[in-house]
């Protein structure tokens, strides 16, 4: 059992990711929490009372542990921390800004917190704070990966070495059990998909943006907005304009200006996959279904105990061979 499923009571080291709109509803979250993953409720778009009928619905669809995404840049962001703490979500797993804002009232309230970071700097500050778990997205992902790019590959491994004394949650570019067990072999606890488990039926986005997912390639995907707190989304008209406009040289106003003109909404809620900003990470590439959220977080952990199991045959035949030629050498 990895650090991640002790202390937070999930059986599986498996996170679905809080995404703004596709996880902010009850259904998509309920369902991977009772298939023995961790379902997140994403507060990023919810106006406050909407976000607790959420929550009041998740409670009524599941007795497992779940968690609420929170970022805490959002203008409304102390409303909804207090909704959390009030409808008494066990774990609340924050972005986008220091942990001093929520991290001692959620702790004396037993909530468990997890910190996103983008960096070994940010960890350790966040592991030094007392969070009891961070996740570290790398430049793969969906959404808004940290600004400088490096692979979760490599930035994984340098929180695994910076910051020892909290469970590791990895994230980005992760979309089936041979993914998660990677995240684990380099040394984190569990593993957080976003963009797949946004191809599911229960997420809460329009199905144009569904197929968008399921027909991209793994370079079908692009980072926008480098500058302006930039997003990895699916290559589309807008952002064909926008990119056009800065190999061009387009001033920052302009920029700013086309970047301003669309947003997530338009492609998760209006089905507009050529204008809206597309989010998805670059594991779109890697997948190609429409399952269920429970069926999907099912098959997840039959493939990553599979390839466990994969990697523990090829260690017991190299135990084999070295003892083999240890007798040879006798
Ligand atoms: C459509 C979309 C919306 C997202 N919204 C949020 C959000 O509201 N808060 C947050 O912390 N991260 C958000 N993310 C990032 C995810 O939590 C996660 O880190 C990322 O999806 C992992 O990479 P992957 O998509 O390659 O699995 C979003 C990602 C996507 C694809």
């Amino acid at each position: 059992m990895s650090r991640f499923c002790k202390t937070f009571g999930v059986p599986h080291p498996i996170i679905q990711a809080g995404m703004s709109w596709a996880s902010s509803n009850a259904a998509l979250p309920a369902a991977v929490s009772n298939a023995g993953g961790l379902g997140v409720v994403a507060a990023g778009p919810l106006y406050p009372e909407d976000f607790r009928k959420v929550l009041r619905e998740v409670k009524a669809l599941t007795d497992k542990p779940y968690a609420v995404n929170v970022p805490l840049y959002r203008k409304q962001a102390d409303e909804i921390l207090d909704i959390t703490l009030e409808e008494g979500a066990p774990i609340i797993v924050a972005s986008q800004g220091g942990p001093q804002k929520y991290l001692a009232r959620f702790q004396a309230a037993g909530v468990k917190c997890m910190h996103v970071v983008a960096s070994e700097k940010h960890a350790r500050k966040a592991a030094d704070a007392g969070v009891d778990a961070l996740v570290v997205v790398g430049g793969e992902a969906g959404g808004h990966p940290p600004p400088d790019q490096v692979s979760t590959m490599v930035l994984v491994r340098a929180v695994a070495k910076a910051v020892t004394s909290v469970p590791i949650v990895a994230g980005g570019g992760i979309a089936d059990g041979d993914g998660i067990v990677a995240a684990l072999a380099l040394g984190a606890d569990a593993a957080q998909l976003g963009t797949r488990f946004m191809a599911t039926r229960e997420a809460w986005v329009h199905e144009n943006y569904k197929q968008a997912v399921i027909d991209a390639g793994v370079s079908d995907t692009a980072l926008v907005g480098q500058g302006l707190g930039p997003i990895r989304m699916i290559r589309n008209g807008f952002a064909q304009t926008y990119l056009d406009a800065e190999a061009q040289g387009a001033p920052k106003e302009r920029l700013k200006e086309i970047f301003g003109s669309t947003a997530l909404k338009h492609a998760a809620l209006d089905g507009d996959v050529e204008n809206g900003k597309t989010e998805a990470g670059q594991s779109a590439g890697l997948i190609d279904d429409l399952p269920g959220a429970f069926e999907l977080t099912e098959r997840l952990i039959r493939e990553y105990r599979s390839a466990l199991a994969r990697l523990s045959e090829l260690n017991i035949a190299l135990e084999g061979r070295l003892k083999r030629d240890h007798e040879r050498v006798l």
